[in-house]
């Protein structure tokens, strides 16, 4: 069991003497190889940082810790974001940690059930707003501009500090930075913590390599990719249906910076990947996840040659978030028989 981010990484983070310390065990997510898609695409390489391995089946504990532990050393009685699920579960676990109020304002009924059931059960107050998640950002950013309240989106660097963490893993793992990372993009928080982590790292020398930034936005909610915001973003991915992200002018740094490329995946392409990760892999992620797999597959299938690469797909959220989707969206394979030997038999038996 890991000791969590702030001591694990506290010296590469804002921390004071004054700041809590605490973990409710993120980080130390699985750097998982990849036994059959890699070979299949070509890869030299290919890993799945594990980021549903957090403590609320998110990425978003990293970022959160930092965010809610600053919030307390300045004082703070009450935290507020924006989400599509699963900012708002993380913010929503922490406060409940920490004896915090957590507001969360969520797009109504754009969020998965596991998701919402998490802030619930957390004990946020949920508004929903009958709005995207972008005008949900607009009303908390002002809102907290008003009142006494941390706001703890990504616009909140200390967010971006603790998610950074997620790419000192990685090199820690492999020894080095990988050629290739491949990631979702929303609000392009992520994106921009994993980029400022490995140049933090490269900096320090503690890898000898930078690796190019492959970010992918779903094709309905592609506003980076198009060049200017999407007013009313679609996807199934439902985590990454933002269509102004905050983090828009970093996300284009990163992936300059880093010689990638910022694209879009379908979501018949989502799906594909999503299915494969857990059928090929044993890896169930939630559909926004799955959209860096839909990526690498997307190029590989265009010429992109990985056979001297070394390639990592971040896997961002746990695929039991939206257990619907799951069920709706992958065949059936279950088969209903009476309580005998012989119909089992026979189910089991069958040839498909
Ligand atoms: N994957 C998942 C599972 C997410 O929940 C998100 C964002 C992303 C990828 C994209 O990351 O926004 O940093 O580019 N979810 C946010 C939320 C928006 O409210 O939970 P990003």
């Amino acid at each position: 069991m890991g000791v969590g981010v702030l001591k694990k990484y506290g010296e590469f983070l804002p921390l004071t003497e004054d700041t809590p310390i605490f973990s409710l065990g993120e980080g130390d997510t699985p750097l998982v190889k990849s036994n059959r898609l890699g070979k299949e695409l070509g890869c030299k390489e290919l890993y799945f940082k594990l980021e549903g391995c957090n403590p609320t089946g998110s990425f978003k504990d990293r970022g959160m810790v930092v965010a809610i532990a600053k919030a307390v050393e300045e004082g703070a009685v009450g935290i507020m974001c924006a989400s599509t699920g699963n900012t708002s579960a993380s913010a929503a676990a922490y406060s409940a940690y920490l004896d915090l109020q957590a507001f969360v304002l969520i797009p109504k009924g754009e969020v998965a059930l596991g998701k919402l059931a998490q802030a619930m059960a957390y004990g946020a107050r949920i508004i929903m707003v009958d709005g995207n998640f972008d005008a949900a950002l607009t009303l908390v950013r002002e809102f907290t501009r008003n009142h006494p309240i941390t706001l703890v989106n990504s616009v909140n660097p200390h967010r971006i500090e603790g998610q950074k963490t997620a790419a000192f893993e990685v090199a820690d793992v492999l020894g080095d930075a990988p050629d290739y990372l491949f990631i979702p993009v929303g609000n392009a928080g992520n994106i921009t913590a994993y980029w400022k982590g490995f140049v933090e790292y490269h900096q320090l020398e503690r890898t000898r390599t930078l690796p190019r930034m492959m970010g992918f936005q779903a094709a309905g909610a592609a506003p980076i990719v198009h060049g200017h915001p999407i007013a009313n973003p679609q996807t199934i991915a439902s985590a990454i249906r933002i269509g102004n992200p905050a983090s828009w002018q970093q996300a284009l740094k990163a992936r300059d910076d880093s010689g990638g490329t910022i694209d879009k995946v379908s979501d018949d392409e989502i799906l594909e990947a999503y299915r494969l990760l857990a059928s090929r892999e044993g890896l169930f992620g939630e559909p926004a996840s799955a959209a860096s797999v839909a990526g690498l597959i997307k190029q590989v299938r265009q010429g992109l040659n990985l056979s001297d690469q070394r390639v990592v797909c971040i896997i961002t959220g746990s695929g039991l978030k939206d257990p619907d989707l799951a069920v709706s969206s992958v065949t059936a394979q279950t088969i209903e028989v009476e309580p005998t030997m012989e119909a089992v038999e026979a189910a089991a038996l069958a040839t498909a």
